[in-house]
């Protein structure tokens, strides 16, 4: 929502870099594995607050095309967590919100991409919020694939050069229907985007906390849409 001095009130599309499982685990003397399995209880928590306070879109960064180089252990644990929670997460999120997974999927394993494309086949249709969940995501890697799109329909006489714009360009990407982010929040007190959502940050309003994502609460994420509320956007103008 937007008031008519082009202060915004709530972001349409909030992005959350949750950072900072494997620092909080070890904290505790605990391993990383557990930051994650804590981090993946606040996920669905957030994702249930953001849905009831009427965000339209929600876009969590769960592993990064980077994130490939970790240990085969932490991965292995991490690709358990993503299995069980996407069961989770459909069966008790509110039947309404729509999910779509960005990036490319052909990484997991075949149950695993399974359970991706079925879920988002069932939810297609739903209206409330849309849900985007970045697995084996980058977003140069998400730019080159649109990018191949386009030159496909365009070498196969679907689409003319004239006909790239930013709009159609932003139809090719993983994100395709979604405006771009309002807001995104990163935890975890690094100053960064470590590759997410690249092209669909263009304007968007940053909101960085030291807070481990574990330790994200309603608190913290208030916190983030009151500093989200006191910003102008100005978008170039004056
Ligand atoms: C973020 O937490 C979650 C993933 C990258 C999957 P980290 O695992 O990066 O935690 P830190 O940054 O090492 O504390
Ligand atoms: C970003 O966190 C990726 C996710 C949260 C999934 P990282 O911990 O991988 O980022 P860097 O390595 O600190 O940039
Ligand atoms: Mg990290």
């Amino acid at each position: 929502m937007t008031l008519s001095d082009g202060t915004c009130v709530l972001p349409q599309h909030i992005g959350i870099i949750m950072d900072g499982n494997g620092r909080w685990a070890k904290k505790r003397g605990m391993p990383r594995k557990l930051g994650h399995r804590e981090g993946a209880a606040v996920f669905k928590r957030i994702t249930d607050i953001c849905n009831e306070i009427g965000i339209k879109y929600l876009t969590f960064y769960a592993f990064s095309t980077e994130n490939r180089k970790r240990p085969e252990d932490e991965k292995n644990a991490l690709m358990d967590l993503f299995d069980k929670y996407l069961t989770d997460v459909w069966e008790q999120v509110d039947k309404n919100v729509k999910l779509v997974f960005l990036g490319d999927k052909s990484y997991f394993s075949p149950s695993l991409r399974e359970k991706m494309i079925r879920i988002e086949d069932e939810s297609r249709s739903h209206i409330g919020m849309t849900l985007m969940i970045a697995m084996n995501y980058g977003g140069r890697d998400d730019i080159i694939y649109a990018a191949k799109k386009t030159a496909e329909l365009v070498s196969s006489g679907y689409m003319k050069t004239e006909e790239i714009t930013e709009d159609t360009f932003s139809d090719m990407l993983y994100t395709a229907g979604a405006p771009d982010v309002d807001l995104m929040i990163r935890t975890g007190g690094e100053y960064r985007l470590s590759n997410f959502l690249i092209w669909q940050c263009a304007y968007a309003e940053f909101y960085f906390t030291d807070v481990l994502w574990p330790d994200f609460d309603k608190a913290e994420l208030d916190k983030a849409l009151d500093s989200f509320a006191s910003r102008k956007r100005r978008f170039g103008g004056v």
